[in-house]
């Protein structure tokens, strides 16, 4: 369904990166993987490409860098022969206090999440500018409601979900779409946020988020529920949906 389709996936080295990887690579793309973990990331990508048909390679970038981003882009470029579409999943996630919350936790926090989205979006502009293409970046419920225990990443996904939205009107006359998915999936970032909680904060966590979600209150599996729809927007089926934040969440949000 995608040959011939050239995809950037960061965040690749686990989680929702990992599933669209193997999700773009069984659908017949070619792939260039990026991530900070460049260990993990070469696992991911061997495996890919032991299952196939399309094929994947591994680079590393830091997407909060500048220099990292344009040559991890430039690199990927060559190696794809051009970009039709970047799937940007990668991010960080941390708690924090709206009181006591630290200069540096905050900046640490906008420059991975915000700034990346803007490094990588903008370096997939520059490679897509003369054909159109897909960007899928990666907002969340947290950007669209109060998260009193994680106000920077909600204040970050908040600001993912406006540059989608101008990033999209700027570039649609290109032909570049711009959507960001707001996704509730069992991954490893979420494995992590939930063993770092205390029993009081998972019955919070139970009536804030898993209640409310309509399809059997369960986070996602990214592989299933996940994967086909970065395949569908990676695709020419998606040619006119622009600018949208899209919850792939069983039904916790709605984004009017
Ligand atoms: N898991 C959920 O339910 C959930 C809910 C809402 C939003 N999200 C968002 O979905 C996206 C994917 O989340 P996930 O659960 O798969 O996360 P994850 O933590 O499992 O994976 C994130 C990946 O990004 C990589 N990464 C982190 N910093 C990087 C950097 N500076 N440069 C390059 N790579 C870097 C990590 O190494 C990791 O491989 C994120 O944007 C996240 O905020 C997730």
């Amino acid at each position: 369904m995608l040959e011939g389709k050239r995809i950037i996936v960061t965040g690749s080295a686990r989680g929702m990166g990992e599933a669209s990887l193997l999700a773009y690579v069984q659908a017949g793309a070619q792939v260039v993987a990026m991530d900070i973990n460049d260990e993990m990331g070469e696992a991911v990508v061997e495996a890919a490409n032991l299952a196939g048909p399309g094929h994947a390679t591994y680079q590393h970038v830091d997407i909060s860098h500048k220099g990292s981003v344009t040559d991890s882009f430039a690199r990927a470029a060559e190696t794809l022969g051009g970009l039709d579409v970047l799937a940007h999943p990668a991010a960080i996630q941390a708690g924090g206090s709206a009181s006591e919350m630290g200069v540096d936790d905050w900046d640490q926090m906008f420059a991975v999440n915000v700034r990346g989205t803007m490094l990588t979006n903008q370096a997939a502009y520059q490679l897509m500018k003369s054909q159109g293409g897909s960007i899928i970046n990666f907002g969340s419920i947290s950007g669209q409601r109060a998260e009193p225990s994680a106000p920077a990443y909600s204040a970050a996904k908040g600001a993912v979900h406006s540059w989608t939205r101008s990033a999209a009107a700027a570039w649609g006359a290109k032909r570049i779409r711009v959507n960001a998915i707001l996704p509730a999936m069992a991954t490893p970032m979420y494995k992590e946020a939930m063993a770092l909680m205390t029993e009081d904060q998972k019955e919070a966590s139970y009536w804030m988020n898993h209640q409310s979600i309509a399809l059997g209150e369960q986070y996602g599996d990214p592989l299933t529920d996940l994967g086909p729809v970065m395949v569908f927007f990676a695709s020419e089926g998606s040619r006119f949906i622009t600018g949208q934040l899209i919850p792939v969440d069983g039904g916790q949000t709605n984004t009017r």
